[in-house]
């Protein structure tokens, strides 16, 4: 048996908070305008002892002809000279790892770049020995693509290849050919990719779009869409189907299977962890990719308060809907944000933002925090002239373009916001809060976003009941407040969050007093009676519960 097995400590992963970086914003080390591993490197006692994380994900960093940002990998084992190199690697994993901080990695295993040597042998004729690595099919006799399958970044998911008359899948661009994962020879070259990294001391991989990696092998047409009257066209086409047959085929939870076994013998050095991009919101599905046995993906990320109407019923709805599927021993988690969501703060605003913050910081479950986040930057709107995703190039206007939420770090109110080593235009550009939304400024600030975030970040970590006790749902009359108690070991707490911008009382069961230990607002009372609960405009408190005794 592992030591991790049956020992009553919850792993690193369960009990930590995950920090995103998206390694062309976060630090420029060299001055070429785009962040960087050294940059990376040099910011990781700011991670370690400022905002005190967990692990770092990073989003892709391989050799990549950068369409779609790294996302498009055309070597699953280097890092793109815009990184840096393997070396820059090792010296920041061993940087992480000096820190007491753990490293997660991206894998890309849906598709990879049509420059990657696989794809060049795959298209270079119909007898290539790597011809079956993507796929490959035939027009209908009339000459269009073999079925209705839609690219999520606009037009067919199909792109003719004149020279050797077929069509080949991308679910994203046309420059990011899907991989065939029903052959051996995929599965077998992409387990040498983890394996690869593994062997380097990685702690785990985010899988991006983990549930496209099986289609229906049939390639059968999707059926439209029945939210939508028979002739109503969406502006954004993909909305326009029902996508049943071209992810999520029931195949893929033998893939995770042995992805977890491949995980699992490493992990008798020390655990590793995989976290499946999964956009699946009908929660029976969602939580079958932690497997029957949970002998899947660790964690299937938990994307719903990122389109969630921001609401205390809204919100606790989601929550009591996960903890209610959890139940199997799954280990929950949530997400605020992320490179391809309109960020946070300009989502719910930016009193609701330290609201939300304190909301995943104390719930049951791994938080995933996106870079800025703890600082309350916002979207930046782009002009058209410096659009850069891909996305938003092929469907321009409708606000789905993710420039806005990756525009560089904040760290100063000096140049460049103190992104880059000179004063070169960094490749996206600095929001113009970035005087007073910067790091620096806000940990001189006992009222900063970032002090919040450090003041919970220190209470959960040290608070069995916060980071791994029970949670439970409290009723209230008020329907702006959401409030959970967190209890562990006989130390109770109370969370109180007020939605709204006006002040609100709640009336706890919970007898007698309790102590604030986190408010959003700073000058809040020590003390306070549970019965009669005040709770100013848009403030959460955590609470301790004093009288323990009285408990029911
Ligand atoms: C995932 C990534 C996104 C990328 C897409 C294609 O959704 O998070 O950024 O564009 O996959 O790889
Ligand atoms: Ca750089």
């Amino acid at each position: 048996m592992r030591a991790e097995e049956g020992a009553k400590e919850p792993l690193w992963w369960q009990q930590g908070v995950i920090y995103q970086i998206y390694p062309r914003s976060f630090r420029d080390s060299n001055g070429d305008g785009i962040g960087d591993l050294p940059g990376i490197l040099e910011r990781l006692d700011y991670l370690a002892q400022m905002v005190t994380v967990d692990a770092i994900w990073l989003s892709p960093i391989f050799p990549s002809p950068m369409v779609d940002f790294g996302y498009d990998v055309s070597d699953y084992t280097d890092i793109d000279p815009v990184f840096g190199t393997l070396h820059d690697f090792d010296v920041l994993l061993t940087g992480v790892h000096d820190r007491g901080l753990r490293l997660i990695i991206d894998f890309v295993p849906n598709h990879t770049s049509d420059q990657h040597p696989w794809f060049k042998e795959s298209r270079s004729s119909r007898n290539s020995s790597k011809r079956d690595w993507y796929i490959w099919r035939d027009p209908k006799p009339d000459g269009t693509p073999p079925n209705n399958w839609l690219s999520i970044f606009g037009g067919d998911a199909w792109e003719w290849d004149e020279a050797t008359g077929q069509y080949y899948l991308h679910t994203f661009v046309k420059e990011q050919p899907d991989l065939n994962w029903r052959n051996p020879e995929v599965k077998s070259a992409m387990f040498d990719v983890l394996r690869f990294w593994l062997d380097r001391g990685v702690d785990g991989f985010r899988i991006d779009v983990a549930h496209f990696i099986m289609k229906d092998p049939a390639l059968r047409d999707n059926p439209p869409n029945p939210a939508l009257g028979a002739r109503e066209i969406p502006a954004h086409a993909w909305e326009s189907q029902q996508h049943i047959h071209n992810f999520g085929h029931p195949d893929v939870h033998g893939v995770y299977r042995e992805v977890r076994r491949l995980l699992d013998e490493y992990g008798n050095e020390r655990p590793r962890v995989s976290i499946g991009e999964i956009h699946e919101f009908n929660w029976p599905i969602w939580v079958s990719y932690y497997g029957k046995q949970l002998d899947e993906l660790h964690m299937p990320f938990n994307f719903a308060l990122l389109n969630v109407v921001w609401s205390a019923a809204a919100v606790r709805a989601i929550v009591e809907a996960v903890e209610d599927v959890v139940r199997i021993g799954a280990w929950p988690n949530y997400v605020l944000g992320n490179h391809d969501t309109h960020r946070l703060a300009s989502r719910v605003g930016a009193a609701q933002a330290r609201v939300a913050l304190m909301l995943v910081l104390t719930l049951r479950g791994t938080p995933t925090m996106y870079y800025g986040e703890e600082l309350g930057m916002k979207d930046v709107i782009i002009p058209p002239e410096l659009v850069q995703d891909p996305f938003e190039k092929n469907v321009p206007g409708l606000g789905l373009g993710r420039d806005p939420e990756r525009t560089p770090m904040q760290w100063s109110a000096s140049a460049n916001a103190g992104f880059s080593a000179t004063d070169v235009a960094p490749w996206l550009p600095i929001a113009d809060d970035f005087k007073t939304i910067n790091v620096e400024s806000e940990l001189e600030d006992p009222s900063s976003t970032l002090d919040l975030v450090r003041r919970l970040l220190e209470l959960r970590r040290s608070t069995l009941a916060l980071h791994s006790g029970t949670y439970q749902s409290i009723e209230v009359e008020e329907p702006d407040c959401y409030v959970y108690r967190r209890e562990a070991d006989g130390r109770r707490f109370v969370v109180a969050l007020n939605f709204s911008a006006e002040p609100k009382t709640v009336s706890l069961p919970e007898s007698g007093r309790g102590t604030v230990r986190v408010s959003t607002h700073l000058d809040s009372d020590g003390e306070v009676d549970l019965r009669r609960l005040g709770l100013r405009p848009n403030e959460g408190c955590v609470v301790e519960v004093q009288d323990s005794d009285s408990r029911e």
